[in-house]
C-alpha cells in the first residue's frame, strides 16, 4: 500500500466496505485466487445473507479469511504442529487450512460441520478488508451457485449486482483457480481441493500428504461411491452453459476430432467454442476459438480458464472443446476445474 492506494481501491472505501461487514452487510472484494464474497464470519446472519445471495446450498461451508496469524488461534480448537509449518510456509497465500473449530464461529458458517476452514489471503485489498472489518471474513468464491468463480469485478457484478451492498474492485486476480485446501484434522494431511500450492510443495514441508480419493476419482475418470469431503466438490460447479467435452490424445488426432465434430455441429445449428493452446490454435475451424495460452505456461491457462468459460456463455456457444492438460503440479488444478466444469465428459482420440 502506498499513499493511502491500495491496488486500485482506496483505504476510504475499504474502510466503508469494512464498516458494511460489520454491520453485517456483504461485500465482494478480490484476493489472488478469486474474487470473494465477504460476510462477517461471526455473524451466523451474514453467513445466511452470503447462501442466499448466491443460492448456495447452505451445507456447502465457508472459508474463513484472516489478516493475523494470531487470529488462527482465536477460531480454532486446536493447531496441530503441521499447521503451523504451512502457515509460516504459504501464508500469506492461496492456501486454505481445515482445522477443529472453536465455539465462536457459528455453525451458519462451517455448514454445520465441527471444522473450519481457514486462509490468510496475500492481496492487499482483502487484507485490509479483513482488519477493517474486524479480523475474521467468510468467503466464498463471489459468483451465483454454478458459475465459474470471478476473476474480475465485472464478473462478480454480472452475478452479484444489486444483491449485495459493494465490490471492491482490484482489476484482473493473479492466479485465477480457487486456493488449495488441506485438511489438517487427519493424519497424513489430506488435498480436499487442489490448487496452486501443488502437493509437491506441501509434501515438501510436510512429508506425507495424501489426495481425498473423490479428487483422486475425478481425476481417473472414475465414479466415486465416497462423498467428497469438501462438501462443496460435490456440487456441479463451473458450469458453462454450453456442453463442454475434454479431447485428450496426440495433438494431431485432438485437432481432427475436434474440427469434425465442430462442423458436424454446426451443421446441426450449433455455436461451437474451442478452448486450445497456442501452440494447435491455428489450426481449429469453428466459431470462436479460444486461446488457454502456451501449453508450457500452466499459470497462464490457469489465470485465463474461468474468463474463457464465461465468455463461451456470453457469446451463447452452445457446445464447447477443449485440449486436455497435464495432471502435474499446477495441472492438477486446471484438470480439475476442467472436469467438473465438463461434468467428467472426456473423449479420447
Ligand atoms: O481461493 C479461495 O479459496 C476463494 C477465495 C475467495 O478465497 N474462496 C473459495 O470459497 O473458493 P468457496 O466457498 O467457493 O469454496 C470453499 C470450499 C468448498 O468446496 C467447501 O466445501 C470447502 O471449501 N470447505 C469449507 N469449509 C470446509 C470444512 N470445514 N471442511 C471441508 N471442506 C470445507
Ligand atoms: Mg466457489
Amino acid at each position: 500500500m502506498q499513499d493511502g492506494e491500495c491496488r486500485g481501491e482506496d483505504l476510504t472505501r475499504i474502510q466503508r466496505a469494512g464498516e458494511i461487514l460489520k454491520q453485517g452487510g456483504l461485500v465482494a472484494f478480490p484476493t489472488e485466487t478469486v474474487y470473494g464474497l465477504g460476510g462477517d464470519a461471526l455473524n451466523p446472519d451474514s453467513s445466511r445473507k452470503i447462501y442466499a445471495a448466491k443460492g448456495r446450498p447452505s451445507d456447502n461451508p465457508l472459508i474463513v479469511h484472516i489478516a493475523e496469524l494470531d487470529a488462527l488461534a482465536a477460531i480454532t480448537a486446536e493447531i496441530p504442529p503441521a499447521a503451523w509449518k504451512l502457515a509460516e510456509a504459504f501464508w500469506p497465500g492461496p492456501l486454505t487450512m481445515i482445522l477443529p473449530k472453536a465455539d465462536i464461529v457459528p455453525k451458519e458458517t462451517t455448514g454445520g460441520l465441527d471444522t473450519v476452514a481457514v486462509r490468510m489471503p496475500s492481496h492487499g485489498v482483502a487484507l485490509a478488508l479483513i482488519r477493517a472489518a474486524g479480523g475474521y471474513v467468510a468467503a466464498p468464491s463471489a459468483n451465483t451457485s454454478g458459475r465459474p468463480s470471478p476473476t474480475k469485478a465485472s464478473f462478480v457484478a454480472e452475478d452479484l449486482d444489486g444483491r449485495i451492498e459493494m465490490i471492491l474492485d482490484g482489476g484482473e486476480v493473479g492466479i485465477g483457480l480457487e486456493s488449495t485446501i488441506v485438511d489438517l484434522t487427519v493424519d497424513p494431511p489430506q488435498i480436499l481441493r487442489p490448487g496452486y500450492i501443488t502437493q509437491k510443495m506441501l509434501a515438501e514441508v510436510l512429508g506425507e500428504v495424501a489426495v481425498d480419493a473423490t479428487v483422486l476419482a475425478l481425476a481417473a475418470g472414475e465414479d466415486c461411491a465416497q462423498a467428497p469431503r469438501a462438501p462443496g466438490m460435490k456440487y456441479r460447479h463451473y458450469a458453462p452453459k454450453g456442453q463442454l467435452t475434454i479431447v485428450r490424445g496426440a495433438e494431431s488426432a485432438v485437432v481432427d476430432y475436434i474440427n469434425a465434430q465442430a462442423r458436424a455441429d454446426r451443421e446441426n445449428g450449433g455455436k461451437v467454442g474451442v478452448i486450445g493452446t497456442e501452440e494447435l490454435l491455428a489450426r481449429y475451424r469453428a466459431d470462436v476459438v479460444k486461446s488457454a495460452g502456451s501449453r508450457t505456461d500452466e499459470a497462464t491457462i490457469a489465470h485465463r480458464l474461468y474468463a474463457i468459460l464465461r465468455e463461451f456463455d456470453e457469446e451463447q456457444v452452445t457446445r464447447i472443446y477443449s485440449e486436455s492438460f497435464s495432471t502435474d503440479g499446477l495441472g492438477q488444478a486446471i484438470m480439475n476445474r476442467l472436469l467438473k466444469a465438463a461434468g467428467h465428459q472426456v473423449v479420447d482420440v
